[in-house]
């Protein structure tokens, strides 16, 4: 993607999310957070594809997508009044909806628009359509990584609540993903976040949670439980073996 026209994608983002500003107390927050959301993410999409040795126009089209992730969530809050898939619609597919209207496909390369578009739609979902077209998996890749690490600055952990359920820290000690759909108390999707570590897909990834505290905030908000002290060792452990792998 060239210069010109990333440029081109945050003047009409900017004013696209302009027009969902809102009086209601309710909606305007929660459209400055994902306005937020999506120019940190669109910066840290940038900075990992960087990391990976991608060449400038790819790694401008990674901006891109990170700009532009979330872009169905604008009209999301503002009709549903909630960010909630399951009660309302499902973002991803939105987005791509939302740009298609807006004329973004037309902007684009075809082959950066393919990418763009699949990258939006399966951003959020519980798992990505097999893809063999290798760019396309790679730049999905891209933006399920650094939209987790900028949730984590997003969503802080509360403080120890009610306990996790015991069914889920038995799937986080054998390393499985856990999925929101599991969570039965508060303390439990501070598991799901920790459970992000066994999914993401790069190095890179792992560090950055770790360096930026995430991580540690996790653990430290977790609950005191029989499971607690293997938990700390199944990280720690985890840590060890991924962190400096090379991406
Ligand atoms: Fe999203």
């Amino acid at each position: 993607m060239e210069t010109a026209i990333l440029e081109s994608l945050y003047h009409w983002f900017g004013d696209y999310v302009q027009t969902f500003y809102s009086d209601d107390a309710e909606i305007q927050p929660k459209v400055l957070e994902k306005e937020k959301h999506s120019l940190i993410v669109a910066g840290l999409n940038r900075d990992l594809a960087r990391s990976l040795g991608l060449d400038a126009a790819e790694t401008q089209l990674a901006e891109a997508i990170g700009l532009c992730h979330d872009v169905g969530r604008f009209r999301q809050v503002t009709v549903y009044r909630t960010f909630r898939d399951r009660d309302s619609v499902d973002h991803g597919r939105l987005g791509v909806e939302e740009l298609l209207a807006a004329g973004i496909d037309g902007r684009l390369e075809p082959r950066d628009w393919e990418a763009l578009a699949f990258a939006v739609r399966w951003h959020n979902a519980a798992a990505v359509p097999g893809q063999p077209d290798a760019r396309l998996a790679l730049h999905s890749k891209l933006i399920r990584d650094t939209d987790k690490l900028d949730i984590c600055r997003v969503l802080p952990p509360s403080p120890p609540a009610d306990g996790c359920s015991p069914g889920l820290e038995n799937e986080f000690l054998a390393g499985n993903l856990l999925y929101y759909e599991d969570i039965k108390t508060t303390d439990d999707r501070k598991l799901v976040m920790l459970s992000w570590l066994f999914d993401v897909n790069f190095p890179w990834t792992i560090r950055e949670l770790a360096a930026r505290g995430h991580i540690d905030r996790l653990l430290d908000a977790l609950p005191p439980s029989a499971a607690l002290p293997a938990i700390r060792r199944k990280v720690a452990l985890f840590l060890a073996e991924n962190a400096s792998r090379q991406d």
